[in-house]
């Protein structure tokens, strides 16, 4: 496994099983002709979406390659819920962070399209650059899936690439049940998907999928002739915008060999069904107020909240502090309007009904306890 994935020759087995893993991916989240299809594996989501704007970027402006940003004001728009590495993303490409242009969310928590079509508008009117959208299946915080084909029609009316941050919710693509949250998804440019995640494969394991393979050319060089000795499509280095790569993508080919398709969909539905009783019984008890009904694997939460958001973040915290005390759960938390909430995210296979039973009924007697310090 200790081996250097840049080149085929290095590698074979490693390199192979890298290309049939690809293969297989953009199938199910692409379909039709796999040959067009491609990708790699990338050290982390945040890298895949980094690589993919990079390469978004260099397709829709090869002057930019070799020259860099020159007069161009480029943008690129994700919900304001979409993962921080888009920041990250634009601040490495030397575009600056106020590059990223946040379009307001809906009650769920998902890009509202028509937001997105005005920040587009607008974004044009001040004579910017507008040229890559990232849509997110799977937010951070909430666990919300955006509207896909409604972003797709907008990528494809104005021209922008179009990217879908599937890192976390797209292990659904094994559940028939939840499969329709990624409706409209075949329609994107890129795709970032981290079976590391809810698949729960080894870290790291994390891929960047691109509906047409020929785009990836872009991020190749010609001065490295030293290591990559011909155009050879099995030499992923060439691609990546690293040197030095691990084979991990043979943790998600072996992992597959060993639950196939029918253990991820029995992991992911085990999860979801896991979510829903834990949701439920919270909306039992009055002392718990639900955000909103989950639609991945978070559950997000405060404890007997009032309008005072400094007295909703005391609470939370003292919780989370009372039960890492008592060495019984360590639970996380997350900004919101009204303070800071709790963020359960449920999906350890082994995540039984008394298990949830049990940590429901710990924060409510942790929280009866804190009720009166408040
Ligand atoms: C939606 C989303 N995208 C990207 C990432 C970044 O992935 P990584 O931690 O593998 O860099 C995360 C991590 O939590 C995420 O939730």
């Amino acid at each position: 496994m200790n081996t250097n994935v840049h080149v085929f020759s290095v590698s074979p087995f490693l390199t192979l099983t890298e290309k049939v893993t690809v293969e297989y991916l953009c199938q199910l989240f692409f379909g039709g002709e796999s040959v067009k299809h491609g990708g790699f594996t990338c050290p982390g989501g945040s890298l895949a979406n980094l690589t993919a704007m990079i390469t978004a970027r260099s397709i829709l402006f090869p002057e930019t390659k070799a020259k860099g940003i020159q007069d161009h004001k480029f943008r690129l728009f994700t919900s304001e819920h979409a993962h921080y590495s888009f920041h990250k993303a634009a601040m490495t490409a030397g575009m600056g962070i106020e590059t990223v242009i946040s379009v307001g969310v809906n009650s769920q928590g998902q890009m509202e399209s028509e937001k997105l079509r005005q920040a587009f508008l607008d974004s044009k009117l001040r004579n910017e650059t507008p040229f890559f959208v990232c849509a997110t299946a799977g937010t951070t915080v909430y666990g919300s899936f955006d509207p896909l084909n409604e972003i797709a029609d907008i990528c494809e009316e104005f021209g922008l690439w179009l990217h879908v941050d599937a890192s976390w919710g797209g292990g659904v693509i094994f559940s028939p049940k939840h499969l329709h949250k990624l409706t409209g998804i075949k329609r994107a440019n890129s795709i970032t998907f981290n079976p590391q995640k809810m698949l729960g494969v080894p870290l790291l394991c994390s891929f960047l999928l691109l509906r047409d393979k020929s785009v990836l050319a872009a991020n190749s060089l010609d001065n490295a002739s030293y290591l990559f000795h011909e155009e050879n499509e099995y030499d992923n280095g060439s691609q990546t915008l690293w040197c030095s790569r691990l084979g991990d993508a043979f943790k998600f080919w072996f992992s597959l060999q060993w639950y196939g398709e029918v253990g991820y969909c029995r992991r992911v539905e085990h999860a979801f069904e896991m979510v829903t009783l834990f949701y439920e019984n919270m909306l039992k008890n009055s002392n718990f107020e639900v955000l909103l009904k989950p639609a991945c694997l978070q559950v997000c939460f405060y404890y007997r909240p009032s309008e005072d958001g400094e007295r909703n973040t005391k609470m939370t915290h003292g919780i989370v502090q009372v039960l890492r005390n008592e060495r019984k759960y360590f639970i996380d938390y997350a900004q919101g309007k009204r303070g800071d909430f709790f963020r359960i995210v449920i999906q350890n296979p082994l995540t039984t009904e008394v298990f949830i039973d049990e940590v429901i009924k710990e924060i409510d007697e942790a929280g009866k306890k804190l009720l009166h310090t408040l």
